[in-house]
C-alpha cells in the first residue's frame, strides 16, 4: 500500500471499466479514464489524517484501493476498498483491510470501533468482512440506490478490545479458517 499519485490514473481505469467490478460500487460504469483521473484527484484532495486513502500495488501495477474515514468525534472509522478482478480470491482485500485496521487502532488510542458496510448480494466482500473478525451487526434495507436499483446495506463492526483480543495469525492462517 502506498498513497495515490497522479500517474496511477492509468491502472485505475484498465481494472475499473469492468462490470463485474463495478457491479455493486456506485462508480460511473463504462468507467474511462477521465473517471479515474477524477478518482485519484479526489483521493489526492482528502485529509490525509481524516480519510486516508491508499493505493494497493502488486509488481509495479495498481491493482485497488482502500481507505478509512475517520469520525473523531465519535472515536469511530469507517474503511472501504476494491481489487481488480485480476487479483481477486488472492486475499489480498483481507490483507490491506488488516493492515489498515491494525494500523488506526494503534495510531488512534481513543479510537473505540472500525465499521464496513457492503451490498448484501456481494458475498465476495462480506466474506472478507467475516474473515477480517468483524461482527454483522446488522442490515439496512433499501438504504440507499445504485443505479437504480434499492441496495441493502449490510453493516459490520469490530471494537477495539475485540481487535486486541483476536488471536495474531498470518493471513494464510485466516484463510484456513471457517467463520
Ligand atoms: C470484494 C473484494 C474487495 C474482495 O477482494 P479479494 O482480494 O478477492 O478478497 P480476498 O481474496 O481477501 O477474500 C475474498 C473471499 O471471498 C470469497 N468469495 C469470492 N467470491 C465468492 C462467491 N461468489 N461466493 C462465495 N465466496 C466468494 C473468496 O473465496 C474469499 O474467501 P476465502 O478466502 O474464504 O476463500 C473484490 O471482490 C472487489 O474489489 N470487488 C469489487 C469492488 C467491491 O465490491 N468492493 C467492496 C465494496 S463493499
Amino acid at each position: 500500500m502506498r498513497p495515490h499519485c497522479e500517474a496511477d490514473a492509468a491502472d485505475v481505469a484498465r481494472f475499473a471499466d469492468d462490470p463485474e467490478w463495478a457491479r455493486y460500487l456506485p462508480v460511473p460504469s463504462p468507467y474511462g479514464l477521465a473517471d479515474a483521473k477524477a478518482f485519484v484527484a479526489a483521493q489526492l484532495g482528502l485529509d490525509a489524517i481524516q480519510h486516508p486513502s491508499w493505493a494497493v500495488e502488486v509488481d509495479e501495477a495498481v491493482v485497488g484501493g482502500i481507505n478509512c474515514r475517520f469520525f473523531f468525534e465519535h472515536q469511530l472509522g469507517e474503511i472501504g476498498y476494491s481489487i481488480a478482478r485480476s487479483r481477486w480470491g488472492q486475499g489480498l482485500a483481507t490483507e490491506v483491510a488488516t493492515a489498515i485496521i491494525q494500523q488506526a487502532f494503534t495510531v488512534h488510542r481513543d479510537l473505540q470501533r472500525i465499521r464496513a458496510m457492503a451490498d448484501s448480494r456481494n458475498v465476495a466482500s462480506l466474506r472478507v468482512l467475516q474473515k477480517l473478525g468483524m461482527t454483522r451487526e446488522g442490515v439496512l434495507r433499501r438504504n440507499r440506490v445504485v443505479r437504480g436499483a434499492g441496495i441493502d446495506e449490510v453493516w459490520f463492526g469490530v471494537l477495539r478490545d475485540e481487535w486486541a483480543g483476536r488471536p495474531l495469525v498470518s493471513v494464510e492462517e485466516v484463510n484456513k479458517h471457517d467463520y
